[in-house]
């Protein structure tokens, strides 16, 4: 009797350590499961487009499979590397980043991977370093080029001397100069030949030529017409513009914006002044306050990158690290230090013809968000 309770003692007690362990082991692995396996850095909550991203993140993430976080970086790059430094403490293992600053955010992806994280470029690339080992991106020269071929659509068979604006992104944005890129390869020979008339850079006017520019030539078009992706920049660089010039560059004007916030102000601009009679001008974001503007006839054409596709991409890259396995690659961007695998997404050209389908029939958004949508 005595030894049967004896052993029930030690059985209870056995049971009791057991039960610990289990329960440490448990609180063990719900801390690794709590701790947060990608960051997901974003650069500004001022911005629709970034604000987009966040919430298809959000939505994705439920499903995703690890835990992870959204931080902005509010147009700083300090805050950004502080991010980034607060995101390895948690202990991440991915790191999903859109930089601020091309050039300066390598810093913060330089310390990723000295903490074994891996680094994935969201929609900008990072520059100068060669800690970056996925870029998950549209097709940015496709962007570009699709406000060239929108803009050449719009000038009559055979007209020269068509007024051209040119308004671009923030130079410390590597996508400004991509953008670029392919909106010069259609316009370039439109200017050369003449169909377009440059009204408000000299140094785009002066390179009519060159038909393929260098980075330098670039970033002398950028520095004259950047908008610093900034709508009050790009209001004020239109007024100036429009100030500058005589009323003959007026009348039908052709501006190639270089995304919806800053197209919408510089179309706001165009349209105050009682000289200018017509106006094509380009966006990209199908932002909803563009898509209203679209139907309203305010803005001509945006550039749907739809943000599903981005954000899918990058959490199948980010699961596909975590598993040790490389994420699909179908061409590569070199940053000035590597080459950067990638897999760039198509983009689609919206007008007033397609949006309805384009962006409410394709579940982008919904009808309710828009007036007069027909
Ligand atoms: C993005 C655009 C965005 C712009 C300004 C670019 O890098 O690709 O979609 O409109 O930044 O935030």
């Amino acid at each position: 009797m005595c030894t049967r309770y004896f052993s029930r003692r030690v059985q209870l007690k056995r049971s009791i350590s057991l039960v610990s362990t289990l329960l440490f082991a448990l609180a063990l692995g719900f801390s690794a499961f709590a701790e947060t396996q990608v960051g997901i850095v974003l650069p500004t909550k001022d911005e629709p487009r970034w604000i987009q991203d966040q919430t298809r993140f959000e939505s994705s993430l439920k499903t995703a499979g690890f835990s992870a976080k959204v931080l902005f970086s509010q147009g700083d790059s300090s805050k950004e590397k502080q991010n980034v430094e607060s995101l390895i403490t948690e202990g991440i293992k991915v790191l999903i980043i859109c930089p601020q600053d091309g050039n300066a955010a390598a810093a913060a992806a330089d310390a990723a991977h000295k903490a074994g994280v891996k680094v994935i470029s969201y929609d900008r690339l990072i520059r100068g370093t060669a800690s970056v080992d996925y870029y998950v991106t549209f097709d940015s020269f496709q962007v570009g080029a699709a406000w060239g071929n929108y803009l050449v659509s719009k000038v009559p068979a055979g007209k020269k001397g068509n007024n051209l604006y040119i308004y671009t992104g923030a130079a410390s944005d590597n996508n400004a100069f991509i953008f670029f890129e392919g909106a010069w390869s259609v316009l370039q020979p439109k200017i050369a030949d003449g169909t377009f008339v440059v009204r408000n850079s000299d140094k785009a006017a002066a390179l009519a030529k060159k038909a393929k520019l260098t980075r330098d030539d670039e970033a002398a078009i950028i520095g004259q017409t950047t908008t610093n992706w900034n709508f009050a920049d790009a209001k004020n660089k239109a007024q100036s513009n429009l100030t500058a010039v005589k009323n003959t560059a007026k009348g039908t004007v052709y501006i190639c914006a270089p995304n919806d916030g800053t197209a919408r102000s510089i179309a706001d601009a165009f349209r105050a002044d009682k000289a200018v009679k017509t106006y094509y001008v380009t966006g990209q974001d199908a932002e909803i306050a563009s898509i209203q503007y679209i139907i309203d006839g305010k803005q001509s054409m945006t550039v749907l990158k739809d943000t599903r596709t981005l954000v899918s991409d990058a959490i199948a890259a980010a699961v596909g690290f975590m598993k040790g396995q490389a994420p699909d690659k179908t061409t590569s961007y070199n940053n000035g230090a590597v080459d950067v695998a990638a897999k760039p997404t198509a983009i689609v050209t919206v007008t007033k013809e397609n949006v309805k389908a384009a962006i409410v029939d394709s579940g982008y958004w919904a009808a309710d968000k828009f007036t007069n949508l027909k």
